[in-house]
């Protein structure tokens, strides 16, 4: 039976604002950091309307494998009841498998192999148009368009809409854009993505979405609403998130000398960069919806509560990796979340993977050594998915 409201303790309380704590603000990687070194491993904090946070790895995990208690349903704290479905990321077994089943064969490694020569192509056009300027603003010029190159080829959009595109996006992800323009932003995505599947169930083509249109599902097809959700998800999972990965990796190498010089003269080193960097530089905290009256790692929670899982801490445990502050290649396993656990585990994560050593394996050839610009002040954006606003690079040409 759930707990009334005055008999609600909700403690230990200790005061932390995942969108715009000032420490975050500062340097995301650090604000975690000194959460999990101070923090207990499941506290409440009153920001935005109050919610738990969990900062050890079993605590994480705990949460992230029992979607029975630890809803998906809303991906955001507090909790919106208008938000509508991201297929399949807001649904909770059993409802979640079917849709998961579906996607699945379309994100294995042997269907994402294929793309590899196309995404390379991507890379080197995007690398040549700034190697010869010997320096960039990294987000802008490249880690943001590069994604975005590789989700048109894949869904099939017709790439004279490239530059639109493009800047939809750029600006989409921007944190100073208003409410408004962020509002008309989506509509405007929404749009494009509408008159892609009109178009595809006029003429289909061999792409992801005219796949999705012709697909079997419980033995009929997927419904407008199911495939907008889809593809909407997928618009927001895929664009904000290899940026934000490259960028700070690409932090990380600009300091790394040792590293670096690995990188480009060991190309077959790069997958185990990658993911080292991810381990380090996780930049996920994704939310659950409390369904139930319950314990994460002994401390009672309460239906209807959030609580946010903040993905960083289970690479950073030092029970699963030793010295965890350290980039190190030496590792017999990288066991890190950095694109989750459980049910969600992300879907696109072999997509990303070719992705980022693609980026790197390019940047290596054509560019080699770099370093940050000297003086410029770095800012992060916080929130779910976290954020380097920009990063100059300069390197000799
Ligand atoms: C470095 C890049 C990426 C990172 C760090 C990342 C991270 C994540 C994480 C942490 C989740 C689980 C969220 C949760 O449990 O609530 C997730 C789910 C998902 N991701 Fe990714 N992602 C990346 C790239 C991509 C790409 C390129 C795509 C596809 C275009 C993609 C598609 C998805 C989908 C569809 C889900 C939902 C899976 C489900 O609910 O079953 N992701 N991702």
């Amino acid at each position: 039976m759930a707990t009334s409201a005055p008999e609600r303790r909700r403690e230990p309380v200790y005061e932390f604002d995942y969108v715009s704590d000032p420490a975050i603000i500062a340097d995301v990687h650090e604000a975690y950091w000194q959460l999990k070194q101070k923090a207990p491993p499941v506290f409440w904090t009153s920001a935005h309307g109050g919610h738990w946070v969990v900062t050890s790895a079993d605590a994480a995990i705990e949460v992230l494998r029992h979607p029975d208690r630890f809803s998906s349903r809303f991906l955001s704290i507090p909790p919106n009841p208008q938000q509508p479905r991201m297929i399949p990321e807001s649904l909770d077994p059993p409802e979640h498998r079917p849709y998961r089943q579906l996607l699945r064969p379309y994100f294995e490694s042997k269907a994402i192999e294929p793309l590899e020569p196309r995404i390379r192509e991507w890379a080197e056009q995007l690398i040549d148009g700034v190697a010869a300027q010997g320096e960039c603003e990294f987000v802008d010029a490249l880690g943001s368009r590069f994604p975005v190159s590789v989700f048109m080829e894949l869904f099939g959009f017709p790439l004279e809409q490239f530059d639109f595109f493009r800047a939809t996006v750029v600006e989409y992800f921007n944190a100073q854009v208003a409410m408004e323009r962020r509002m008309e932003l989506t509509m405007q995505i929404l749009g494009t993505l509408n008159a892609l599947l009109e178009a595809r169930r006029a003429e289909p083509q061999d792409d992801l979405v005219s796949k999705l249109i012709a697909a079997e599902f419980e033995g009929r097809q997927l419904d407008h609403e199911e495939l907008m959700s889809i593809c909407f998800l997928m618009f927001l999972a895929g664009l904000d998130t290899v940026v934000n990965a490259l960028s700070f990796g690409m932090r990380h190498l600009a300091h790394d000398e040792a590293l670096r010089t690995r990188m480009i003269e060991d190309p077959a080193s790069i997958p185990g960069i990658v993911d080292e960097l991810m381990r380090r530089y996780t930049f996920v905290s994704t939310p659950r919806y409390i369904t139930q009256d319950t314990e994460i790692a002994g401390t009672k929670v309460y239906e209807g509560d959030s609580v946010l899982v903040p993905l960083h801490m289970v690479g950073w445990d030092e029970k699963l990796t030793e010295c965890p502050a350290e980039v190190r290649l030496d590792r017999p396993h990288c066991r890190h979340a950095g694109f989750g656990s459980g049910v969600h585990t992300c879907l696109g994560i072999h997509l990303a993977r070719l992705e980022m050593t693609v980026f790197y394996e390019t940047w290596a050839r054509k560019i080699g050594h770099f370093r940050t610009s000297a003086d410029q002040h770095l800012v992060y954006r916080g929130g779910s998915v976290q954020a380097l606003e920009a990063l100059h690079l300069e390197w000799n040409t």
